[in-house]
């Protein structure tokens, strides 16, 4: 079994996982996984669609059953105490759970007494909230009338009104649009800096680029753990970018030319590994060239997170 713990003491360790498995029936969701995360560090957890890191954050949360292995979250243990960690940490689940017929204010209240909110310290922690969240003046707004970017800033709000010491965040800025993402980022950043420890999983990877470790989950195994810097030097091969029309076809003509090993969409351009090729750009050219593609531009480029997550996810398939 891999562990990919660092080597710091257990008080250093907001979260240390050993082994951890979660069975559906015969299917293995999350399998037999380890690691750790620091205190003050935001942790960023990386998956396609379905493969484990919801039902990971839901079993160390203490709100899911563990079926093997153990896991520590703030010193408690996930199985024998689980009411303690509910206690010290913050859960923003993916489909979050805010009372659309509730006001801002009624739903700070609401999470105030969900978790045990001192009635004397309440009035401080709301005026934070609302402060950090840019929602002061706002408390009567209905939250079914907020947009969703402001929706997540509340939502956020009503999971840390506790000041919890971890906080679990699953795909928090999902459909959010991008000034608004970056605004509850730097509600993440302040907080990190304040000692919080941040677990968060996303699908973009520009935030990705902005958490200090990360771990990526492929069916229910860690398949990279480290810093964004060095989960990029994972790709050792060489790769290409190219800008041309009909990119589909590109692609597809590409893939046939023996010099690349894979090709594929990166946003409007694409991607492209050609192994320990070098100089391929004219080779590059002239295979759309006779496919009748034009070639706008082809440069060799360094990875990038996204290139790092395919080529893996492409390593795992074919089982290398
Ligand atoms: N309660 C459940 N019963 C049976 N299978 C489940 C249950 N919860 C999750 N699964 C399965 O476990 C696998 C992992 O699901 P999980 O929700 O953890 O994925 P995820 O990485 O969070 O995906 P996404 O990026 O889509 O949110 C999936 O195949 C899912 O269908
Ligand atoms: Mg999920």
């Amino acid at each position: 079994m891999k562990n990919h713990g660092s080597n710091n003491s257990q008080k250093d360790r907001a979260i240390i996982v050993t082994g951890l498995t979660k069975k559906f029936g015969d299917f293995i969701a999350v399998d037999n996984i380890s690691f750790d995360v620091k205190r003050g560090e935001i942790f960023g957890f990386l998956g396609p669609n379905g493969s484990g890191k919801s039902t990971t954050i839901r079993m160390l949360c203490g709100v899911m059953d563990i079926t093997g292995g153990s896991a520590n979250v703030a010193n408690f243990d996930v199985s024998k105490q689980p009411e303690e960690i509910k206690k010290r940490i913050g859960y923003m689940s993916q489909k979050f759970s805010l009372y659309q017929d509730l006001t801002v204010n009624e739903n700070l209240t609401f999470y105030g007494g969900i978790y045990n909110v001192p009635h004397d310290i309440f009035p401080q922690r709301r005026r934070e909230i609302l402060a950090m969240s840019g929602l002061s003046g706002r408390e009567n707004e209905l939250t079914a009338n907020l947009s969703v970017g402001w929706r997540q800033r509340l939502a956020l709000g009503c999971a840390i009104i506790h000041q919890p010491e971890i906080i679990f965040l699953d795909e928090p800025t999902a459909g959010v649009d991008p000034i608004s993402r970056r605004r509850f980022w730097e509600m993440l950043y302040d907080m990190a800096n304040k000692g919080t420890t941040l677990f968060v999983t996303t699908h973009y990877m520009e935030e990705a680029e902005h958490c200090h470790r990360l771990g990526f989950i492929y069916q229910g195994k860690i398949i990279a753990f480290d810093t964004p810097k060095n989960i990029k030097k994972l790709i050792t091969e060489n790769l290409y970018m190219i800008v041309c029309e009909n990119k589909e076809k590109a692609v597809a003509v590409l893939e046939k030319v023996d010099i690349v090993d894979t090709a594929y969409i990166y946003g409007s351009i694409i991607h492209l590994n050609v192994g320990a090729r070098q100089d391929v750009a004219d080779a590059l050219t002239t295979a759309l060239k006779s496919a009748n593609i034009p070639c706008k531009q082809v440069e060799l480029i360094k990875p990038s997170l996204e290139d790092v997550f395919v080529s893996l996810i492409e390593k795992q398939e074919s089982g290398l």
